[in-house]
């Protein structure tokens, strides 16, 4: 029997993706998942393990930037709902080599919009039959705001106009206008969800707070951006993800919504917080593992401060973070322990 809900879900095995897809299956077992990953460096499919057998889980590997294989797949599995994760996601990385970014944020979003809509619609405003209800949720980045000034009191809400400052955010910034001008140029229902900073298991070691990880674990220096104060807004990744499920059931369409957990910290205040875990977990025969922080030449036009206002998503979603920073850090610690980097 035809499952109700056929969700595409691109990027599944990457940090976020890989988070989402098991709570996912859990917490909608009407849905079959087609994950599409192109398993670039950042994708693990081994985070994926806990799903494999599932029989509502198939994983696809493949590239959003070929229409053919996109078109194959919505045909094969008769796609009727996708989720959006798929990214070049690094900042740094989109520094030394921004094509990449160019070609997988704004082509490839494209190209999966452009199915999609050839699939599920006939003219715009009209679905066929058959893919009535079909949605299309992006996920993307708080960094599409630019940044705030450390002095300011202000928050990224919804309407704050876009001022994207590096490769990555003006990639995932042209994606989003993409998915925006497919809501108001074809009517396509789409939601487009802007999140904060995520953290938690499966993250990639080249982000910040595995890195800080592995470094003390290493007992190499820990590399700190600049004076270390630059803040960010973090969010416990399955937190993100009980946010994303409710802008995909629930949402209004044409809408985006900020998520983010409230829990602005400068990046030396997390890499002390870790390093104090580490001390109890793993002591050191002497010292603290804040002996290896070191502040380096800072990164070229670094964002100095993001804090997200998600009133929007808890007042029309009901949705709040569950995960305190503190009890949130200690469990990816733990993840971090038992899983190397
Ligand atoms: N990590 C964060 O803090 C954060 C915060 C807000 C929004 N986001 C957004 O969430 C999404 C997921 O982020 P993440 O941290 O899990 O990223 P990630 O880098 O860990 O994973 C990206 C995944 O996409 C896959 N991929 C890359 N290019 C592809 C392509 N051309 N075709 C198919 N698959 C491809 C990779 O193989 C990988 O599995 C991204 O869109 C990112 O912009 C991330």
């Amino acid at each position: 029997m035809k499952k109700t809900n056929r969700v595409l879900i691109t990027g599944g095995a990457g940090f976020i993706g890989s988070n989402f897809i098991p709570y996912f299956l859990q917490s909608n077992p009407e849905s079959q998942v087609i994950n599409l990953d192109k398993l670039t460096y950042a994708g693990n499919l081994s985070y994926l393990e806990e799903v494999a057998m599932n029989p509502n889980y198939k994983f696809v590997k493949g590239d959003i930037v070929d229409s053919e294989g996109l078109e194959a797949i919505f045909m094969e599995y008769e796609i009727n709902q996708v989720i959006h994760f798929a990214a070049e996601s690094h900042v740094d990385n989109s520094i030394s080599g921004p094509q990449e970014f160019i070609n997988t944020n704004i082509v490839g979003t494209f190209l999966l919009l452009d199915t999609a809509r050839k699939f599920w619609m006939t003219k715009p405003g009209q679905y066929k039959s058959d893919y009535e209800g079909s949605r299309f949720l992006h996920i993307s980045t708080d960094e599409v705001f630019g940044s705030l000034s450390l002095a300011d009191t202000e928050l990224f809400k919804e309407t704050t106009p876009y001022a994207p400052n590096s490769p990555y955010s003006a990639s995932k910034a042209s994606g989003d206008f993409l998915v925006r001008s497919y809501f108001h140029t074809f009517g396509m229902d789409v939601v487009t969800t802007n999140c904060s900073n995520n953290y938690g298991p499966k993250q990639h070691g080249e982000k910040l707070i595995p890195t800080i990880i592995r470094k003390a674990l290493n007992k190499e220096p820990i590399p700190i951006y600049g004076d270390g104060r630059n803040i960010r807004d973090w969010l416990y990744v399955l937190d993100h993800c009980r946010g994303i499920e409710l802008a995909f059931n629930n949402g209004r369409s044409g809408e985006t919504y900020n998520i983010g957990g409230g829990n602005e910290q400068t990046n030396i205040e997390i890499a002390n917080s870790l390093c104090e875990i580490l001390d109890r977990k793993r002591p050191l025969e002497k010292g603290s593992y804040k002996q290896f922080i070191e502040f380096v030449k800072d990164r070229p036009g670094h964002d100095r401060r993001y804090a997200i206002d998600a009133s929007k998503i808890t007042t029309e979603l009901n949705w709040l973070a569950d995960e305190y920073l503190a009890s949130g850090l200690e469990k990816t610690v733990d993840w971090y322990l038992e899983y190397s980097l």
